[in-house]
């Protein structure tokens, strides 16, 4: 060939390529991922950093073209041809292993069936679960999938109330109700008097003055003021403009959290994928998916402009059911007070002020004519949490008031200025008691417990920090290099007239135990200790929930064998995965009893942490109920 033509074709394929990629740089969906806020993402759950000021004027929300090579290349949203019947999924190796766990007999008190199914009797040792909707399984361990992968083709699957109870959320271009044919265009998707300009199958909403948003459903009211605990506006994006997903997406379900559960209209939450902040964050935000990961962002919403004379104008949706509804009537709404999210009123409430957080140094203060008497510890194991939403997926992050009885054990050189740092977990039982591990229990310490509080480097308000005046281990304590046994103390803490913690909505006591309960029981743990991403610990309470498992099973040859002792028990999940870990002991294997939080278990010791076949052991506390009275009383005689 000619090596001039050559030379031309050359350049010609050159340029081409170009143009070929040229367009791809402005894909809306191009992100770097490196700050998003996964389960591990930067930002505390209450950690009001820095405020995120950012007014109308300077948002920079382009109107950005609907990709629809992009949709389409989304396995998540892949047609199937055939959507499998199967229910089970990878749950059901779990469900096996719990139903081997519990061999119950016909009992059916207390309930063995698990999601409220009701339990009848069937007499010789058997029962039989009667299901609610949606679960199957002998113990109604199993979820029925109402959005399989597939159901809703190139859209999202949400869950709803009435029958079928879900319901395609299709990707535009592609058209309801089950996302798998497109029109696009057509009808115009643009709110708002928006311009839908095609361009292949890809296509952009031009919108009129003042609007934006993908759909120009943003009006130029729609912005938030404080800290957006009031928003009530459409903007569905989060701020490296990322679609959010559906409050009832069966995806955020699948990941264990239940938004619509935990709130309700009055939060602004319902049936739609626009921002809110439910939980005393510090701006509206919203959970977006990537790949098959549940993450969540703050929005791409603005915070209102600073009152002049005029209201401020946190907007009111167009309609709750539909992002893109064509109606621009956006109504200022009165401010509300922006503090953390109130307890539901179903529960009773509690004065929130900060109760006496104590210095570290001083013993508290003894309550005087002019402070109220404060409350007795007379009710235990029952927490009254705050609503907030967990939202890191494995090992979740614990609510205000969640875990009320879960104490701090720090220690410093005796006698020292020294800070204190964190070492155990612990449990209070009553105003001046706390049950910790007995490895926990220091002599030539100075102890403080600190509770209240979520996390250990910020001092929050809801904090009491006591002093340590009496370290009991058990007499029994011992310790190979195997085992932990009777591994559990007692610590007085200093107060005065067996006043020493004030109950709050954020302390609480638990019930101590007064029977074994049943294996395969599921049971709560928590604490601060090491997790998969820090040896160190977490600097937010973390809790998760393990099952009881029997000592028989726990002492067979591949587990334990025979170094377990009645003084202590197994808990967590034999396929590895959730369990305790250094840095948790001492503090609390609570377990539900009547509705009453009960302290089952002290987090001991283990085999590392979170191994198959290695689960967590824990101090048997029914087996000290008798040795904790006898210490408390003989100390207040
Ligand atoms: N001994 C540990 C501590 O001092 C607790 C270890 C618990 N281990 C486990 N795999 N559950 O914090």
């Amino acid at each position: 060939m000619n090596l001039r033509l050559l030379f031309f074709f050359v350049c010609l394929a050159v340029l081409l390529t170009l143009a070929e990629l040229k367009p791809k740089k402005n894909k809306k969906h191009e992100h770097r991922f490196d700050d998003d806020h996964g389960p591990h993402g930067p930002h505390g759950h209450h950690g009001h950093r820095g405020r995120h000021v950012r007014h109308k004027h300077d948002r920079q929300r382009k109107p950005s073209k609907i990709d629809f090579e992009e949709i389409i290349q989304d396995i998540f949203f892949s047609i199937l041809e055939r959507i499998s019947d199967d229910d089970d999924d990878e749950d059901q190796g779990n469900s096996d292993w719990v139903a081997e766990l519990q061999p119950l007999h016909g009992q059916c008190n207390p309930n063995p069936c698990f999601n409220n199914g009701e339990c009848e009797p069937k007499g010789r040792g058997k029962f039989k679960c009667d299901c609610p909707r949606n679960f199957n399984g002998r113990r109604c361990e199993k979820g029925r999938k109402i959005c399989k992968r597939g159901t809703c083709g190139r859209g999202e699957c949400v869950l709803t109330s009435t029958p079928p109870y879900f319901e395609c959320k299709c990707k535009l271009p592609f058209l309801p109700p089950d996302c798998r044919t497109f029109a696009v265009c057509n009808p115009n998707p643009c709110k708002n008097g928006g311009t839908c300009v095609r361009d292949g199958n890809n296509f952009e909403c031009q919108c009129s003055p003042g609007y934006t948003g993908n759909f120009c459903q943003i009006g130029p009211e729609d912005c938030y003021v404080d800290d957006g605990e009031s928003y009530r506006g459409n903007v569905s994006e989060t701020e490296k403009g990322r679609e959010c997903l559906y409050w009832n997406s069966h995806f955020i379900l699948d990941n264990g959290v239940d938004p619509l559960n935990t709130y309700d209209e009055e939060d602004g939450l319902g049936p739609h994928n626009f921002c809110r902040n439910l939980d005393g964050d510090k701006m509206p935000w919203c959970f977006f998916r990537r790949g098959q990961k549940l993450l969540w962002d703050y929005c791409d919403v603005s915070e209102c402009p600073e009152p002049t004379d005029e209201s401020p104008t946190d907007v009111e949706p167009t309609d709750p059911t539909d992002p893109t509804t064509d109606a621009p009537g956006l109504q200022p709404r009165p401010v509300e007070p922006t503090a953390a999210p109130q307890p539901s009123t179903t529960e009773p409430t509690v004065p929130e002020e900060p109760t006496q957080a104590s210095q570290s140094t001083a013993a508290p203060t003894t309550p005087d004519s002019t402070t109220p008497a404060p409350q007795l510890f007379s009710t235990c194991g029952m927490a009254q949490p705050k609503k907030a939403i967990t939202r890191i997926i494995s090992g979740l992050k614990v609510n205000p008031g969640a875990i009320p009885w879960q104490v701090s054990l720090q220690e410093r050189p005796k006698n020292s200025n020294q800070a204190f740092s964190h070492i155990c977990g612990g449990v209070l039982i009553d105003s001046c008691w706390v049950l910790t591990a007995g490895h926990c229990v220091e002599q030539n310490k100075d102890l403080q417990v600190v509770m209240g509080g979520l996390s250990l480097s910020a001092e929050e308000p809801t904090e009491q920090t006591l002093r340590v005046e009496e370290a009991i281990r058990h007499e029994g304590y011992r310790e190979t290099s195997q085992a932990a046994y009777n591994d559990i103390g007692l610590l007085r803490l200093s107060g005065s007239n067996g006043v020493c913690a004030n109950e709050t909505q954020f302390v609480k006591a638990a019930c101590l135990p007064d029977a074994q309960l049943p294996d395969g029981k599921e049971c709560t743990i928590s604490g601060w200790g090491a997790t998969e991403q820090s040896d160190l610990g977490s600097n937010h309470l973390l809790h998760a929930n393990v099952l009881l498992i029997s000592q028989d099973k726990c002492s067979e040859k591949g587990i334990y064998g025979s170094v377990l002792d009645i003084s202590m028990f197994c808990a967590g999940h034999l396929q590895g995965g959730v369990d305790s870990c250094q840095g948790d002991s001492g503090g609390p294997l609570t377990c539900k009893v009547n509705d009453a939080s009960t302290v089952y278990g002290l987090v001991s010791w283990g085999d590392q942490c979170g191994r198959k076949n290695k689960p967590g052991v824990y101090t048997r506390v029914t087996e000290f109920v008798d040795w904790i009275n006898s210490k408390i009383k003989s100390s207040t005689a």
